[in-house]
């Protein structure tokens, strides 16, 4: 079997940390990177913590406006398809690299597989659920992370080659947090206290590139009464710039460069709380146990918020801060993202559907 994968991004490194590992025990992997993400803090060191294989190929393709970004890595990656001819094309989550993957693999003869189908936030002015829906609708094989994920798909006709094969985040996040525990000394590089501490990540577009609504997250997070440890993406290090809230953010909260991952997890374990609109920080705080404000009016992990983990408090000053600082309990803890155990499932039912191919000829 060969597998060519596509990352591109900070999150799809996470995810496919954990896959590639298990294919390559039974197959071959062709491994691509978009180069969406670039800088060493986003991109190289997860490569090195996480030890997965430098990409064969690197499309280079950088930031850009979504249509032009998008369209650059259809054209670099058609060329490696034709060379590498992969039986099956892996894509992960919900980013443009997802899209390109997509665009490119349902116009060939190879079986597109799509990790983390089905999720759904319902916000069409999302550019990842745009990515989300059309990846879902290219795909052949659809790996679900939860049951809500099975029927969002369900709704959308899409049933034939849909698997509940549970998170691969929840796998990678159970290497990780021992591991982090053990050989991260963040906490005390940064002077902070386990406990004592809420964790902040911004970078998503409604966000950064609406003024008001950054200027209220900033507005909330410099009330919070304990320290805001605020890892600063890119992204909105440039947004702030240009607003005119550098100067206050590194006054009022502790900034920090993005971390690499086991960094970052011991963080996000250690924090009081988290305040962010990432769609990984949220699952992660929720298997970690730790409370999660989402500044977000929707989100696809919808189990998380259910079972009171985390509240959708938008970018709304006041609902940020008084879910920062009130006393709420969740509560209960359930599991809806399987056992750790989906990027096994999913080397799996790939090697099973490769052999239904060829027995049906
Ligand atoms: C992208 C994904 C988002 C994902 C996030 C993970 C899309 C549409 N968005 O958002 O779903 O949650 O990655 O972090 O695919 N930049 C740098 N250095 C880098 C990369 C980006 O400085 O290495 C800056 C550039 O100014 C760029 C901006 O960040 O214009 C946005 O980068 P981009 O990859 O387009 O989107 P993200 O916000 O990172
Ligand atoms: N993450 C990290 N360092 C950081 C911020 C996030 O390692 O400074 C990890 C986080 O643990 C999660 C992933 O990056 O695994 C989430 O990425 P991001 O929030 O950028 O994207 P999203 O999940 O929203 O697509």
């Amino acid at each position: 079997m060969r597998v060519c994968s596509i990352v591109g991004a900070r999150p799809q490194f996470v995810k496919a940390a954990v896959v590639s590992r298990k294919l390559r025990a039974v197959g071959d992997e062709v491994l691509v990177h978009t180069g969406q993400h670039y800088d060493e803090e986003l991109s190289d060191v997860f490569f090195e913590e996480l030890d997965i294989p430098e990409p064969d190929y690197n499309l280079g393709v950088q930031s850009d406006t979504h249509g032009r970004q998008t369209a650059k890595m259809i054209a670099a990656l058609e060329p490696v398809l034709e060379e590498t001819t992969p039986d099956v094309l892996l894509l992960y989550g919900d980013t443009n690299s997802t899209l390109a993957g997509a665009i490119v693999g349902s116009k060939r003869d190879v079986t597109v597989a799509h990790v983390e189908a089905g999720l759904r936030s319902d916000n069409r002015a999302m550019p990842e659920e745009v990515n989300r829906v059309m990846t879902d609708h290219a795909s052949e094989l659809c790996f679900a992370p939860s049951e809500t994920a099975v029927d969002n798909l369900a709704a959308e006709g899409i049933t034939d080659g849909v698997y509940w094969t549970g998170d691969v985040m929840y796998d990678a996040l159970l290497k990780a947090r021992d591991r982090s525990r053990e050989r991260s000394t963040i906490l005390e590089d940064l002077g902070v206290d386990d406990g004592r501490f809420v964790l902040a990540t911004v970078h998503r577009q409604r966000n950064t590139d609406v003024r008001e609504n950054l200027e209220s997250i900033v507005a909330a997070l410099a009330d919070v009464p304990q320290p805001v440890v605020f890892p600063a993406h890119p992204r909105t290090v440039d947004r702030l710039r240009e607003y005119g809230l550098w100067d206050r953010t590194r006054d009022t909260l502790e900034v920090i460069e993005p971390q690499g991952y086991l960094d970052f997890v011991r963080l996000l374990d250690a924090a009081e709380r988290v305040a962010t609109d990432s769609g990984g920080v949220q699952k992660e705080a929720f298997f970690l146990e730790t409370r999660c404000v989402t500044m977000r009016p929707e989100t696809e992990w919808t189990e998380t918020v259910d079972a009171g983990w985390n509240r959708l408090v938008a970018a709304d000053e006041r609902r940020i801060r008084q879910a920062l600082t009130s006393n709420w309990k969740p509560d209960s803890h359930p599991r809806p993202y399987g056992d750790g155990l989906a990027s096994e499932r999913i080397v799996r039912l790939l090697g099973r559907k490769l052999e239904d191919d060829l027995e049906s000829g």
